[in-house]
């Protein structure tokens, strides 16, 4: 018996997340599968009715599950960041996921791209330092103290800014963040990765051209763990991964990324497959509780429509059992998905006319008569 917390969110969250887990629940019934499911409440809604953003008490119920089968975080009547950073990124950090599983592949002829060779790419994103530690201030009229506090469960850093200026009024920075133990566990994740996947060479991303200390850091161990190890890599200027992503997706395996190229490239490589509706993501601590969540957000412009596309929802689902050893009942997922899809039963981003519902009734029709 598995635990799992549902955290359906705001937006299409619920719309999509309810696309998941009729499709679990074809599995108890065709399967040993069991699982035992708590839904929280966490998002805008009980933000706005308490000011509750993760409160120590989710936090107690999360840690006592297998597994977080998210939805998606972000509402127009909140100011922005306030339930990404206070939800969804201190989710990530609370628990440790470390690594941020992101694949993307070709499905049928649903590709945005002329060039029709089959890509299948996992990107492992680098999930809990560079310029996402929150380590940001603003000095109101040129001057002040901002002092940092990066707390982490694996070190607390301090750093205590000061700036005065003479003539500029306001102004801002965002300091990224790399640390040794934060960069080796992320590299051995990933050399294990790709061993794992049968290959002997993967691509690691970064701009080290231009902030040189921060991806200086991550070039040094991504070096070592490669000498170590004999796994082969070739580095790639984030600029011109964008570039050959879009013109030869097939030459990449498994692609590693700092926290922020990641977000990025995963949105391209998503709508390179057909949409960004398709993308699934894992949050991923090995020794620890991993949450699952389609790749894209709260879609307020098509929420309440039926339209939207529910596989980034289903395929996270996959994920998950994946993650919890039940490999063969993630590719009937996956199985189910390609099905709907000959079927041509597909949302309006990729070009069909289903239901958000009809498309999850197509991936149960195929899950349930395997
Ligand atoms: P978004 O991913 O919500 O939407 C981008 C575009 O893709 C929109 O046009 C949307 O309609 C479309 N789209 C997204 N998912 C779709 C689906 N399943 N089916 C069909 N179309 C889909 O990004 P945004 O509009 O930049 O952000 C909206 C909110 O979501 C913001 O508050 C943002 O911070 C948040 N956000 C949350 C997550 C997350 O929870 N993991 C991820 C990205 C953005
Ligand atoms: C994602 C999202 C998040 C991120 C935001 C909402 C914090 O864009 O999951 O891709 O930047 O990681
Ligand atoms: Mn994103």
């Amino acid at each position: 018996m598995f635990k799992v917390a549902v955290i359906p969110g705001d937006g299409i969250g619920p719309e999509v997340v309810s696309e998941g887990l009729k499709v679990l629940d074809a599995l108890e019934e065709t399967s040993s599968l069991r699982m035992q499911r708590t839904e929280l409440d966490i998002g805008a809604s009980r933000y706005l009715r308490s000011g509750e953003l993760l409160t120590e008490d989710d936090v107690a119920t999360l840690t006592k599950q297998d597994a977080i089968y998210f939805g998606a975080i972000g509402d127009p009547r909140v100011p922005t960041g306030v339930l990404e950073r206070g939800i969804l990124l201190t989710m990530r950090t609370r628990f440790d996921q470390y690594v941020n599983l992101r694949p993307i592949r070709s499905w049928l002829n649903f590709s945005r791209l002329k060039n029709e060779a089959p890509f299948n790419i996992a990107f492992l994103r680098e999930n809990t330092e560079d310029f996402y530690m929150g380590a940001g201030g603003i000095f109101k009229g040129g001057e002040g103290k901002v002092p940092l506090r990066i707390k982490r469960t694996m070190y607390d850093i301090r750093i205590d800014l000061e700036a005065s200026s003479s003539d500029v009024e306001d102004f801002a920075f965002e300091v990224g963040i790399h640390s040794r133990r934060g960069l080796e566990r992320f590299a051995d994740f990933v050399m294990s990765y790709v061993n794992q996947a049968g290959l002997d060479e993967f691509t690691v991303v970064d701009k080290a051209n231009v902030c040189t200390s921060l991806y200086g850091l991550w070039r040094e161990v991504f070096r070592e763990k490669s000498e170590k190890t004999g796994v082969r890599l070739e580095f790639m200027f984030v600029d011109a991964m964008a570039m050959a992503l879009v013109r030869n997706p097939e030459r990449f395996g498994v692609v590693a990324t700092p926290n922020m190229f990641g977000d990025i490239l995963t949105d391209l490589g998503a709508e390179l497959q057909g949409s960004l509706g398709l993308s699934a993501s894992g949050n991923i601590n090995p020794s620890g509780v991993s949450m699952f969540e389609p790749v894209h957000g709260s879609a307020p412009d098509i929420v309440g429509k039926s339209k939207a596309n529910p596989f980034g929802a289903i395929l996270a689902a996959k994920l998950m059992l994946e993650h919890l050893g039940m490999v063969e009942l993630g590719k009937r997922i996956e199985s189910g998905v390609e099905s709907a899809m000959k079927k041509g039963i597909v949302t309006p981003d990729l070009g069909g006319s289903s239901t958000t519902s009809e498309v999850g009734d197509a991936v149960i029709e195929y899950v349930m008569c395997v």
